[in-house]
């Protein structure tokens, strides 16, 4: 075969082509914050959040400081606190189980399935003790879960349903925005998300009234009314700069994720090595493809023949949330949920982003067809 010529390097994540494109449109948005001292909560806030709730088709959405906040907070306007458990996958970024963890309650982990690597719903209700209060499901990867099968369990046992999107802005489940399955729906906007902000940021969908006032409250140190405190509260609004860059990447999402899901297209179509497999896409969903994840047998190897040819993958996420350290005092052990541990053993996130050129994921396929066989 003929040897390829190695191309600049291509990382996991590149933002400096979407932050160039907008340089203009979202530095006369920060004049306009700067002019009107709006930096935390305010105008702009409010305008996003008007706008991301159309997006999730949700009544409401409250804009916060990140997506880790929204978790937490969304667990206590829901009431959960110690002595309560609430089910979360073992095959997820840590934070979805944070925001449990810091109100004293347990998270209790279950697999994911070995295709989807998503949540495993059939391994949930051995999980079910009479202390369980709600499931956090997570649109992984910007992949829906199964939501039917969630909402199914929910009601069964009368549990909550959280939606963990923060991989997942505009990703879609049985054609329907995510966010507004559950009672509330957590985002992140950290800058390497789909949609991120020019700086920390997060948000919580919801169409319930009650819980949307109470995490305005909360968010703003349990206050409604100034230097009136009802409960103990927190400091976790968004900032003004956050919101107005949000505004405006908000009207380019959707043709972002559609270069994504092109990108994505390209590598399930051509990739065409055997050592290399994805994640099983359910019909019930469309993917905005935060990350495309893929397993093989010898990641080190792959990563190195990667590496030498200029490609540098992310890795999502190498230690399953059963079996952080953080969590050894709740007793897991090796074996407890086999896919997830699998997947983290031999996962790799190969470049994904709106900007990256036909050029860049041809010579992507390119090489990875090629492993094995130099
Ligand atoms: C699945 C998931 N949940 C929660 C979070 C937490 O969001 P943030 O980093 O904005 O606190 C993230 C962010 O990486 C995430 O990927």
């Amino acid at each position: 075969m003929e040897v390829l010529a190695v191309q600049e390097k291509i990382p996991c994540l590149d933002l400096s082509g979407q932050h160039q494109q907008l340089r203009r449109e979202i530095f006369e948005a920060f004049e306009k914050v700067y002019d009107t001292t709006a930096f935390s909560g305010g105008s702009f806030v409010e305008e996003f959040e008007r706008s991301f709730a159309t997006f999730c088709n949700t009544e409401f959405a409250v804009g916060v400081n990140n997506g880790t906040s929204a978790l937490h907070l969304a667990m206590l306007a829901l009431g959960i606190g110690a002595g309560d458990e609430v089910i979360v996958p073992a095959n997820t970024f840590i934070a979805t189980a944070w925001g449990v963890s810091y109100t004293g309650a347990t998270p209790v982990f279950v697999d994911c399935t070995s295709d989807t690597w998503q949540i495993d719903a059939s391994k949930i209700e051995e999980k079910i003790t009479n202390n369980t209060k709600a499931i956090i499901g997570v649109h992984l990867y910007g992949q829906a879960f199964d939501v039917d099968a969630l909402s199914i369990l929910c009601q069964k046992y009368n549990l909550f349903l959280i939606e963990d999107a923060a991989q997942a802005q505009g990703a879609t489940y049985k054609g329907k925005h995510v966010g507004g399955f559950g009672q509330m729906g957590c985002f992140s906007f950290y800058p390497g998300k789909n949609l991120g902000a020019c700086g920390e940021a997060g948000g919580i969908t919801t169409s319930d009234l009650v819980y949307y006032k109470h995490l305005q409250s909360l968010r703003n140190h349990g206050s409604v009314v100034r230097y009136y405190h009802d409960e103990i509260g927190f400091n976790m609004r968004m900032g003004g700069l956050e919101a107005a860059s949000l505004t405006i990447k908000l009207k380019y999402l959707s043709d972002w994720n559609k270069r994504r899901r092109e990108i994505a297209d390209r590598y399930q179509q051509e990739l065409i090595n055997p050592q290399i497999r994805m994640q099983t896409q359910p019909a019930w969903t469309e993917s905005i493809y935060h990350l495309f994840v893929i397993t093989t047998d010898d990641r080190s190897k792959l990563m190195q023949h990667l590496n030498e040819h200029n490609i540098f993958p992310g890795l999502h996420y190498p230690v399953p949330c059963h079996l952080q350290k953080a969590y050894t005092h709740l007793g897991y052990k090796e074996g407890d949920c086999p896919n997830a541990e699998y997947l983290a053993a031999h996962c790799l996130s190969l470049p994904m982003y709106a900007e990256l050129t036909d050029e860049q994921v041809t010579y992507v396929i390119e090489v990875l067809n090629r492993y094995g066989h130099a």
